[in-house]
């Protein structure tokens, strides 16, 4: 039998294109696989529908956040973990949610905007760098990196699934996630035996 869960929210903040939808993406199954009750809240799709009509100003972007934080504070008291994926420019408000949630994990994605820029996943950089979209996040528009984030991820240095172990790896250090059943690799090293076994063809990806 199952025992209930310490419900959390994993909150991801950074730069557009600097990782956090990819390794949002990355820990859910993980954390599925370790019997958690998981939520995405991406700041592309929620604007879709929970925070459809939304713009990009401070109070708008204020009011996203609000909203997701408020998915992500119900699912936590239900013993659910939540993922938020959102740039999330200001501090002020990431600390609100923080006190809202409570069992809160910020993680801050942090990659530097000339990374961002090459990387420019949806072509947006460069509609702004060439004037023709205001007030993007990184280029003409304020990001408050966080004062003191539960982790920080460098992500040029590291493989997503690294970055993902670590993050497993502080939320066990917190006591919200407990090491599989019978792991007896730390998680770097489960990440990179899983990553090897993919590659030659045993593991679906
Ligand atoms: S947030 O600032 O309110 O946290 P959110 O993460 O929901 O932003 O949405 C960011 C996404 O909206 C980006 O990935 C990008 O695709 C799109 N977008 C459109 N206009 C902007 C803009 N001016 N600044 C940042 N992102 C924008």
């Amino acid at each position: 039998m199952s025992r209930a869960r310490k419900g959390f929210t994993v909150w991801f903040t950074g730069l557009p294109s600097a990782g956090k939808s990819t390794l949002a993406e990355l820990l859910a199954p993980e954390l599925r696989r370790r019997g958690h009750g998981v939520e995405v809240l991406d700041g592309d799709v929620v604007r879709t529908h929970l925070c459809k009509g939304l713009g990009f100003s401070k109070e708008d972007r204020d009011e996203n956040i609000r909203r997701i934080g408020f998915v992500c504070a119900m699912v936590t008291r239900h013993g659910g973990a939540a993922i938020a994926a959102a740039i999330s420019p200001y501090r002020a408000i990431r600390e609100e949610v923080r006190g809202k949630v409570g069992n809160f994990v910020e993680v801050y994605v942090q990659t530097a905007v000339e990374t961002c820029i090459q990387r420019d996943v949806k072509g947006l950089y460069k509609k702004a760098l060439a004037g023709e979209l205001k007030g993007f996040t990184g280029v003409d528009d304020p990001y408050e990196p966080p004062g003191n984030p539960e982790l920080i991820i460098a992500t040029e240095t590291e493989s997503p699934q690294e970055s993902t172990a670590r993050i497993l790896r502080k939320l066990e250090e917190l006591g919200y996630v407990e090491p599989l059943p019978g792991a007896e690799h730390a998680p770097e090293e489960e990440a990179r035996i899983r990553e090897r076994l993919v590659r030659l063809g045993y593991l679906a990806s």
